[in-house]
């Protein structure tokens, strides 16, 4: 069976939740503190696991605890982390993360995420990678990387999903190793000039993404939910759903790309894909955390019987 290989980062979130954003040279009291696996790779990772692929993470953290313990934590999570290399060049990803008023604010320490240049990311694809299995990337790791990473892909007959975030402009030829881009609203503006609004200008975003080399795009527009263009121009518009009360946007967004990418090992069209991700990251606001937050497949199958589509 295919797998899903995910070439990313791995952090670990220092968060805390605040009542309001402080000013310039202001302390304010926080609540809420954790300490816990984050990543936008490695959470990725975690939910293709979850929801049932077989998932390889290829990464670099450093040779610190924290290393050791989102090593340990990814693993539990039944990701195979065989090559993921632990360098003493740097220390571990670290992400600063303060939650305030329903949604998140980050600063990254990328640290051992940019360990990997472009020829170790290729040599570990090309041990690790057969055709028809998904390659996932972000824009944490080193940005010659990630581009070596999905084209190397693209020419090994993978499918590439590929989430621009942070977001920064692709050159031009890169956009044709891409089967899916999944990005957000700002995420969109920057990769392509269209800030969604709403379906119309969701929709207008998406052909444009297409017309610059995508074969398929799915926008996520927050409580607005999501709106997809398969690779044969098909359309689906996802409404989000609200399976309890908000307690912590992180990682929403990885489990909705995880998701995705799950779906293309089970051969679900984009549309059921976007439909399970919705559920998925739907269940995941309502946990503290990142990677902890995240359900399994069953758990997204219960809670999909309780929501109408
Ligand atoms: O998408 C959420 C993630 O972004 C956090 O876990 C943090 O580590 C940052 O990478």
């Amino acid at each position: 069976m295919a797998k899903v290989i995910v070439f990313g980062s791995m952090n670990m979130d220092l968060s805390i939740e605040a009542e309001r954003m402080p000013a310039a040279g202001e302390t304010i009291a926080g609540r809420g503190f954790l300490t816990n696996p984050g990543g936008k790779g490695a959470n990725q990772a975690v939910a293709c696991a979850r929801l049932g692929a077989k998932t390889h993470m290829l990464a670099a953290v450093g040779a610190d605890t924290f290393g050791d313990e989102l090593v340990a934590d990814l693993e539990a999570a039944g990701v195979d982390c065989s090559r993921v290399v632990r360098t003493e060049r740097e220390t571990t990803g670290v992400a600063v993360i303060l939650r305030c008023a329903g949604d998140n604010r980050i600063v990254l320490h990328a640290g051992a995420n940019h360990a990997l240049g472009a020829s170790e990311a290729e040599a570990a694809l090309r041990e690790v990678a057969a055709p028809g299995d998904v390659l996932v990337c972000q824009g944490e790791c080193d940005f010659d990387a990630t581009l070596a990473a999905m084209h190397v892909a693209h020419e090994l007959g993978l499918h590439v999903v590929y989430n621009p975030a942070p977001a920064r402009a692709l050159p031009g030829a890169a956009w044709a190793d891409i089967d899916l881009v999944c990005l957000n609203e700002t995420e969109s503006e920057a990769m392509c000039g269209v800030l969604p609004a709403d379906e119309a200008s969701a929709r207008a975003a998406c052909e444009r993404l297409r017309a610059l080399g995508a074969r398929s795009v799915a926008l996520t527009l927050g409580g607005a939910g999501s709106v997809g263009v398969d690779e044969r121009g098909s359309s689906a518009v996802v409404p989000a759903v609200a399976l309890g009360k908000v307690l912590d946007t992180t990682a929403a967004g990885d489990t909705y790309i995880g998701a995705l990418a799950a779906g293309v090992v089970r051969g679900l069209s984009l549309e059921e894909s976007m439909r399970w991700g919705t559920v998925a990251a739907g269940i995941t606001v309502t946990r503290l955390g990142a990677q902890r937050a995240i359900p399994t497949a069953a758990e997204v199958a219960a809670a999909m019987e309780g929501v109408a589509h």
